[in-house]
């Protein structure tokens, strides 16, 4: 461990799960009696505008009742007192990562509380519903704002600086995801085989855990700050 000098962690909904966010997949997850074409592709939000912006207004409002957990916080340490290379990509849309006080973090599936302009691109902070015809702070345009979502068959965000922290980690560390949503799926794969030592933490086995070298499972309250302490008391 001592030799570990630049660190990916890669999070997903799971790490949100014990601050009352639900999780997509599974008993009583989001995407339970939902079909993901009907909210979360740009088809669903042209075909049914209202439908989709209600389901992240809801969301968005959601975030207001809850709080970062014991995880959420364990890697704000870890990002405050790790003295070599961090990044944190998260799956995740909500902003508990940044309310624990995490900066080296990147929201590759975008985020909740921002609006993008169909318009002009222009991407900023947004805490309101979308329904309300805001116009873009931009370039002025009305009824142009969307979540700024990374909706399946998008692009996600920083793809080429994730590629490239990926290939110089030693450490790779993936968390509360459940591994069936590429590209990020497929991280754990490229840090091996750039030589990274791959770590799971989860609550149960995900799709990919034959990847990682090591596994563990439980609770993310408990296991990240256990490994946090690993990791800060061997540098
Ligand atoms: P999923 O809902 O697919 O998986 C959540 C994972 O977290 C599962 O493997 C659970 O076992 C695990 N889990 C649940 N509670 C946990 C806990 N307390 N501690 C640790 N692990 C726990 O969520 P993601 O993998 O994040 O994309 O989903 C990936 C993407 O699919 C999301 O970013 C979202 C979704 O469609 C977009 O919306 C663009």
């Amino acid at each position: 461990m001592s030799d570990i000098h630049n660190i990916v962690v890669l999070t997903g909904a799971g790490v949100s799960a014990e601050s009352g966010l639900g999780t997509f997949r599974g008993p009583g997850g989001l995407w339970e009696g939902q079909r993901i074409e009907d909210i979360c592709t740009p088809e669903a939000l042209a075909r049914n505008r209202d439908l989709v912006l209600d389901f992240y207004d809801q969301r968005r409002a959601a975030l207001s009742t809850v709080k970062p957990n014991a995880a959420h916080e364990a890697l704000a340490r870890l990002d405050r007192e790790c003295r070599g290379e961090l990044l944190i990509v998260t799956q995740n849309v909500d902003d508990l990562h940044e309310r624990a006080g995490t900066k080296r973090l990147l929201h590759m599936h975008g985020e909740l509380m921002s609006a993008l302009c169909e318009q002009c691109g222009a991407r900023a902070g947004y805490g309101g519903s979308m329904r309300d015809g805001t116009e873009c702070g931009a370039c002025g345009t009305k009824d142009v704002l969307r979540p700024d979502i990374v909706f399946f068959g998008e692009m996600p965000y920083q793809m080429e600086l994730i590629d490239q922290v990926l290939s110089r980690a030693d450490l790779f560390l993936s968390i509360g995801t459940s591994g069936a949503v590429y590209p990020a799926a497929g991280f754990v794969r490229s840090a091996r085989h750039h030589g990274a030592h791959t770590l799971e933490l989860n609550l149960d086995p995900s799709e990919g855990s034959y990847f990682f070298h090591e596994s563990r499972m439980g609770p993310a309250s408990a296991l990240v700050p256990a490994w946090v302490d690993e990791v800060l008391a061997a540098q």
